[in-house]
């Protein structure tokens, strides 16, 4: 097995994608600002309402606090043509990061915002917006349709393609990030500059939400967010109202996560029958403590990089290969994988890929030329370079339980049928978790939540945390179960309470 493929599989992300690697596309110098398809009106610094923005024309946001960053932004018609809808590029130095805003289908002046990222690391929100939750998805060659269960149902949705070289993101001299801690530091300040632009939704309560490696992206983008709120005071701007994080079939402790391996091969907890044989089972059953042991000690109480590495090759060999052999799909074990060239084991993810690298698509999204004619829903480079890097082996739950200390509400959801970031893991790393409500949630029942009348998952509570599955749906919950999903963000959102 190559490291690569190692590398990735134990990431518990992405599997059988060695064949899916296209070529990388050299993101040359920028070109010509004439060739742009959108011009910047850069007299227009100081709007500061979103509807006098052009459709034609990028505005240009700057905040002297943040004098390295700068955000273009125009309306488009695109997805939605119900709400207000947006989008741009907030530009750090020769980074790109391309944003979609959607404002609520609701009461935009009122309702608050959700800012939603995907994971892998590498893989673009354009996943989550147009197969998953946003206002319209593109599941077949017919193109967008209107979803009505979108998630600006009764919010304002934001999403960001992070970090740069993400979908239409863009560096100008192959300048990349290497760590979640970098990604995190541009996603705070394009906050902060946008909430100081638009003063309509300052001090509105904002949801910081993702699915996947997000486990590792939100808790540090939150609590970044969180910290800069002293700077932003001090500079006499307003504090961001950071009010909770949603995290959706998470990677947060691959300690805890690779043990869970075991039990949704081989025992009745995943909610199906074992899918390994009795020999494999033994075998996975006796690498479980040496894998939880040497992660622990090698990842996680001190990086040392070598042994660490060697580590996940054991534990990735040990416990989540044997997953390979079955054709089993890894984020719903209730499928088959289908053969992709985008996200793996979903075909249809090629029809979102098609969608955006239409160029009057680009167009009316005002992408930049120099991106690639090709619009792919991963960065594998990106991918790799945070995987050597040991992004994926820290443990963000000693972030989570510093932002529930805050009064930062968590949101953990999980789709009952995914192996790859599942709900035994999660559950157990909720539990385990050490912070001032822990044992007032650890003494709460797994209850049932229903949907109209139907049981949709179970839930437990306690102190601002929420533990919550959702049953029938796997990696993807919104795109298995959109009215769960859609029910299920509500009434977290606005009654504190599933
Ligand atoms: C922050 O947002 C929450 C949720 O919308 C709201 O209840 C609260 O009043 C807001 N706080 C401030 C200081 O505006
Ligand atoms: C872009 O996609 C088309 C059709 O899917 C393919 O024929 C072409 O080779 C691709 N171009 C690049 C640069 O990958």
């Amino acid at each position: 097995m190559s490291v690569k493929k190692l590398t990735l599989l134990a990431l518990s992300l992405l599997l059988s994608v060695e064949t899916s690697v296209t070529a990388t596309h050299h993101r040359g110098i920028v070109q010509d600002q004439a060739t742009f398809n959108h011009g910047v009106d850069s007299t227009s610094t100081r709007i500061e309402d979103l509807s006098q923005l052009s459709e034609n024309l990028f505005s240009e946001l700057k905040h002297p606090s943040f004098p390295r960053h700068s955000v273009r932004i125009k309306k488009t018609r695109f997805c939605d043509e119900t709400v207000k809808a947006y989008t741009g590029y907030i530009d750090i130095e020769a980074r790109h990061l391309f944003f979609y805003f959607f404002e609520s289908r609701s009461n935009p002046e009122a309702d608050d915002i959700i800012y939603w990222t995907n994971g892998g690391p590498g893989c673009s929100p354009a996943a989550g917006l147009f197969m998953e939750l946003g206002p319209c998805r593109i599941l077949d060659a017919a193109g967008p349709k209107f979803h009505p269960e979108s998630w600006n149902s009764k919010a304002n949705l934001l999403a960001v393609e992070q970090p740069v070289g993400v979908g239409f993101s863009y560096a100008d001299y192959g300048e990349h990030v290497d760590s979640s801690e970098e990604a995190a530091k541009d996603l705070a300040a394009f906050l902060a500059i946008f909430f100081e632009h638009f003063k309509q939704f300052r001090g509105r309560g904002l949801h910081m939400a993702g699915e996947s490696y997000a486990g590792i992206y939100i808790p540090l983008f939150a609590a970044e967010v969180y910290d800069q709120n002293t700077k932003l005071i001090k500079e006499g701007m307003s504090p961001i109202n950071l009010t909770s994080i949603m995290i959706g079939n998470g990677l947060s402790d691959a300690a805890t996560m690779f043990p869970s391996y075991y039990d949704m091969q081989c025992t009745f907890v995943s909610g199906m029958k074992p899918i390994q044989d009795i020999s494999t089972c033994v075998r996975m059953k006796q690498a479980v403590p040496r894998c939880k042991k040497w992660i622990r000690e090698s990842c996680v109480e001190q990086l040392d990089r070598m042994n660490c590495q060697a580590a996940l090759g054991f534990c990735a060999t040990a416990l989540e290969s044997p997953i390979e052999k079955t054709g089993l799909n890894p984020y719903d074990l209730t499928r088959k994988c289908g053969e992709s060239d985008q996200i793996p084991c979903y075909p249809l993810t090629s029809h979102i890929s098609r969608y955006l690298s239409i160029p009057s698509v680009r167009e009316q999204l005002g992408v930049d030329p120099s991106t690639p004619t090709n619009f792919s829903l991963v960065d594998w480079d990106m991918n790799t370079r945070l995987g050597n890097n040991m992004d994926h082996v820290r443990s963000t739950t000693p972030y989570i339980a510093a932002l529930l200390e805050r009064r930062v509400r968590v949101l953990i959801y999980v789709g009952e049928q995914d192996f790859s970031c599942n709900w035994i893991g999660n559950e157990q790393w909720t539990l385990d978790m050490e912070w001032s409500g822990g044992n007032e949630f650890r003494k709460q029942d797994l209850e049932t939540w229903n949907v109209d009348g139907k049981k949709a998952g179970k839930v437990r509570s306690a102190m601002g945390l929420s533990f919550v599955t959702v049953e029938g749906a796997g990696h993807m919950v919104p795109y298995d179960k959109p009215k769960q999903s859609l029910e299920l963000c509500n009434r977290w959102i606005y009654e504190r309470n599933i």
